[in-house]
């Protein structure tokens, strides 16, 4: 059992909301995932991972969570937090958003709000885990005050850990 608070799951930004997933976002999840250029998974299989997501943040009290714009009223991707490489303890933060998106700020407009979730939690250190190529990524965290800590290698290419300290 974790000894921190459990996150909170609906954030509230200028122009973005983050709320938990509801199956109905499994199409759109599908969609976004498909721009990672390798298909696109059946919707069946992705409203699984869904419950799957779910049923995690029942054990760990952290979450990835979806990005919704408060005007548009559109899912535009997903931000939060994970295990990823990293622990319970000190997770990793995660964004992926549509290509049609990009170039907003609402990376790092969703992040901050995640960074203040990951404070209220009680943690006193985040990781980011980053592939060398991603620049707009490397962007998004300079811009949150992560901080470079070291460098690992993967059957896929050179990962850059970069960490963040929580006040
Ligand atoms: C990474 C990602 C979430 C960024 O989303 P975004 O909303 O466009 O990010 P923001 O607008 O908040 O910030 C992006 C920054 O990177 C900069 N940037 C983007 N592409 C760049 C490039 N090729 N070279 C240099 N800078 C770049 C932008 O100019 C911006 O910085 P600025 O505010 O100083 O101008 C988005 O590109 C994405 O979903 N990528 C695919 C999934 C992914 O890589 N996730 C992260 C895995 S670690």
């Amino acid at each position: 059992m974790s000894t921190y608070e459990t996150m909170p799951f609906h954030l509230e930004t200028e122009r973005l909301i983050l709320r938990p997933w509801a199956e109905s976002d499994a199409a759109e999840f599908s969609d976004l995932l498909a721009e990672r250029g390798k298909g696109k998974p059946p919707v069946e299989r992705i409203r699984t991972s869904i419950g799957e997501l779910l049923a995690a943040t029942e054990t760990t009290g952290i979450a990835l969570l979806p990005i919704q714009r408060r005007e548009e009223g559109d899912f535009i991707g997903y931000c939060g937090l994970i295990i990823g490489r990293s622990t319970l303890e000190e997770p990793e933060i995660a964004y992926e958003l549509f290509q049609r998106a990009h170039g907003h700020g609402y990376a790092t407009e969703a992040a901050g709000a995640v960074l203040e979730a990951a404070v209220a939690t009680g943690r006193k250190r985040l990781w980011s885990t980053v592939a060398t190529w991603n620049t707009a990524s490397f962007r998004v965290l300079e811009k949150l005050a992560f901080e470079r800590d070291h460098v690992s290698m993967e059957e896929n290419g050179e990962v850059v850990w970069l960490t963040r300290t929580l006040p």
